[in-house]
């Protein structure tokens, strides 16, 4: 008999169906100045040309992160301590949890939380066989939205929010305190939060992060018309479109559109939508943090710095954030 086990992973599916995406994009589309919702990036495609970023050489924020992970992880795992459920926001490949995982003392189970299906088991297959005595309890969802958290076997001593990548710094602040707040519940009162942050530094870098040479990032941005126009039926003509990211130094963040190359109509779904030659639609921000303004987020969400580090050139720093409510 074969007595190997079967994968204990089962996931928790509440992956956005083509009614959530078309009422985003409508809604996306009918606003001044036009954007489309970044998440929807992320299709299967999507995670494989982001992955793909994450290896361009200008695209530091992912090499510099995950040195600094491994570097530090000491440090980490020993502010964090023993036995911890581990939720990790948008996990995409689960690389850099990885390096978590094996460094944490004893994790008791680790929950993804991920919007692409097709990431998500891959990284969860993956771990699994690396990990097998963490419980892997994986959920196929839109993180921005209230998710419950399965319950592991093993009684944890604290839950650990992991939330790297910069991917805080999608949102606009508002949005960045709400997604804290909700984090902030999650993890209950001894709860502690472990996020990575983009730094604010020289245009020139920031930039060239977004436009890399290959042109892997404007393929990247460009799928999420050919998502859209597979799932939900619209008619965007790709060639018509180009990628463009520009740092705004006054807001201090990437601000990517598509712009369009020349008049033309689009429809989604009965709705009809006229671009402009040369009208840019918003796509995503990729906000850059001082110390000072990460800090004022956090706190507006409840949540206190308890321990920070950064690599040796201060570009990317991992923040370790506890309840300013917490004994
Ligand atoms: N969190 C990543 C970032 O802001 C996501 C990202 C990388 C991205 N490159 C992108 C989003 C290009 C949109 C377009 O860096």
């Amino acid at each position: 008999m074969d007595m190997r086990a079967a994968p204990d992973a089962e996931l928790v599916d509440l992956q956005p169906g083509r009614d959530r995406i078309v009422d985003d994009a409508v809604a996306g589309l009918s606003a001044t100045p036009k954007r489309l919702p970044s998440k929807y990036f992320y299709d299967a495609r999507g995670s494989m040309l982001f992955e793909q970023i994450t290896r361009q050489p200008e695209y530091y924020l992912t090499g510099t992160e995950s040195a600094l992970l491994q570097r530090r992880m000491p440090d980490i795992a020993a502010a964090i301590g023993a036995r911890v459920h581990v939720v990790e926001y948008g996990s995409g490949s689960g690389r850099k949890t990885e390096t978590l995982l094996a460094g944490l003392d004893d994790a008791v189970a680790y929950t993804p939380i991920e919007i692409s299906r097709a990431a998500l088991l891959d990284s969860v297959a993956r771990l699994e066989g690396r990990f097998p005595r963490i419980e892997m309890l994986p959920v196929c969802a839109d993180f921005t939205h209230p998710v419950a958290l399965p319950s592991p076997r093993r009684a944890p001593r604290r839950t650990l929010a992991f939330f790297p990548g910069s991917t805080l710094g999608n949102f606009v602040e508002d949005e960045a305190v709400q997604l804290l707040r909700a984090m902030r519940d999650t993890i209950g009162e001894d709860g502690l939060a472990l996020i990575g942050i983009d730094l604010d530094k020289d245009p020139a870098t920031i930039e060239a992060a977004y436009n890399d040479a290959a042109g892997v990032t404007a393929a990247f941005t460009l799928n999420l018309l050919a998502r859209l126009n597979r799932e939900i039926g619209s008619d965007f003509d790709l060639d018509q479109f180009r990628h463009r990211a520009h740092y705004s130094r006054e807001r201090g963040r990437i601000e990517t559109w598509l712009v369009s190359r020349r008049a033309q109509r689009v429809r989604v779904d009965g709705h009809v939508f006229d671009f402009a030659a040369g009208e840019a639609m918003q796509v995503e921000y990729s906000h850059k943090y001082t110390d000072a303004g990460f800090a004022a987020i956090a706190a507006r969400a409840g949540l206190a710095p308890a321990a920070a580090w950064n690599d040796a050139a201060d570009w990317y720093g991992l923040r370790l954030l506890r309840r300013m409510d917490a004994g």
